[in-house]
């Protein structure tokens, strides 16, 4: 470990303070400075890895050596054991109960949901006005993942205030610091525990109409599973689409050109993920001692992988702070390296969502750009909040006119 070469500390505590103060920062640092980084927070031994070979490694190649990393582990307490949380053999079984849900071929059966709930969303936006994106566009998909994996109308109310909670609380057990303030705290202990039950309670007013009702699994496993579909199926997509209609808010030549062909649109939304991939970070924990390129790295390691930095790498996109959504015609994903772009991960714990996500994204932008002209977004460069998502870290209010 001491032979993987890191940034110069100058002072204690340096490293913990950039990564709680500005970490996407500090992360593209990292990417720009080397390959591969090591840092020491206190106990924990971090290597942060920036070169696509080595990403597709941990991710793909040698996923077999890596848990989930340290954050993950926490919010089980509040996820229980399921898919993003669950390690093998769990994992492995239940991934094969949920994969046919979300195989492409299903996925054709939610289109009607997408579509409706698009046109109902819009239909209470007005004919002139503004609207917050983020609002918006977090109520369409909580009102789309309960229509399409619980089949019936669900009280989003009632379930946006329980996720409401559940979502900070998942952002505050994950902090590096939780546990120790836990015990510090006797309060926070039960704060888990009483969001849990509180969804608990709403999941069981929905779950017999659910999709997973029809598979094989425990009531407990299943309600792990609702609970992780519907926090992991919502908060990603609601932030992508919410950058979306920002960015094109602010480029009216790409808005005027998404709405009438397919394959723009997708081009923005691809570019849309690489400035702002929601799962901004992904990390792991090494189970016995691996080589990663000329580095040995010991068992009990936490790796880190950036979407964000290595998005905006720019080794390997041109310009990369301007959104051109062009750059996908011109040089198509599959030609560039693996481990270069990867907002939905990769390898045996690649997102289940994805192509969920895609249709839904495709349809929803499609719809909403037919019917409504988006006018600027006066923010010229959006604070970012990077918590467990990437999420604005500011209010992103655009004006819209009914087209
Ligand atoms: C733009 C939207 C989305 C993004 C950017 C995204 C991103 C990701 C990423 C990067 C991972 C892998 C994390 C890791 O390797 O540690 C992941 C896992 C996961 N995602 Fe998504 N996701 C999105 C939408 C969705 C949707 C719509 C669903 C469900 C309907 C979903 C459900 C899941 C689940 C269950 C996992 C865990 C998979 C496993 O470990 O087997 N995601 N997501």
């Amino acid at each position: 470990m001491s032979k993987i070469p890191g940034p110069h500390r100058r002072y204690p505590g340096e490293f913990f303070l950039k990564l709680t103060r500005d970490p996407l920062t500090f992360f593209e640092q990292l990417a720009q400075r080397a390959p591969v980084n090591a840092i020491k927070m206190g106990p924990l031994q971090i290597v942060v890895l920036s070169q696509p070979e080595l990403i597709q490694q941990v991710l793909v190649s040698d996923a077999s050596n890596y848990v989930k990393g340290r954050g993950l582990e926490v919010s089980r307490r509040l996820l229980g054991q399921g898919l993003l949380t669950s390690e093998n053999p769990l994992h492995k079984q239940q991934r094969q109960i949920l994969q046919p849900i979300f195989k492409p071929r299903n996925l054709e059966s939610f289109r009607p949901a997408f579509e409706q709930q698009t046109h109902r969303l819009l239909r209470r936006w007005p004919e002139r006005g503004v609207i917050s994106a983020s609002t918006e566009m977090t109520r369409l998909t909580l009102e789309i993942i309960a229509q399409t994996l619980f089949g019936q109308e669900v009280d989003v109310d009632e379930v946006r205030g329980a996720m409401d909670e559940a979502v900070k609380t998942f952002r505050l057990v994950a902090l590096p610091f939780y546990e120790w303030a836990e015990r510090l705290l006797p309060a926070l202990r039960h704060r888990p525990q009483r969001v849990r039950q509180r969804l608990d309670r709403v999941l069981e007013g929905i779950l017999p109409g659910s999709l997973l009702q029809g598979t094989e699994m425990a009531s407990e496993q299943l309600r792990d599973e609702a609970m992780t579909l519907f926090l992991a199926g919502h908060e990603t997509t609601a932030h992508a689409l919410t950058f979306a209609l920002y960015l094109l808010s602010r480029h009216p030549e790409a808005q005027r050109r998404c709405a009438q062909d397919e394959a723009y649109l997708q081009a923005a939304l691809l570019e849309t993920l690489r400035l702002y991939p929601t799962a901004w970070i992904i990390g792991r924990r090494s189970l016995t001692s691996c080589q990663l390129g000329e580095y040995q790295i010991p068992p009990n390691t936490t790796v880190l992988m950036s979407p964000f930095a290595m998005h905006r790498h720019p080794d390997y996109f041109l310009q990369p702070e301007r959104f051109r959504p062009e750059r996908w015609l011109e040089t198509p994903r599959s030609r560039l390296p693996k481990g270069v772009y990867f907002p939905f991960g990769g390898g045996p714990r690649v997102c289940i969502g994805e192509h969920f996500a895609w249709l839904e994204m495709l349809i929803g932008m499609r719809l909403i750009l037919q019917n409504y002209w988006l006018e600027p977004c006066d923010v010229s460069r959006p604070k970012l909040r990077p918590a467990i998502t990437l999420a604005p870290g500011q209010e992103l209010l655009i004006p819209v006119r009914a087209a």
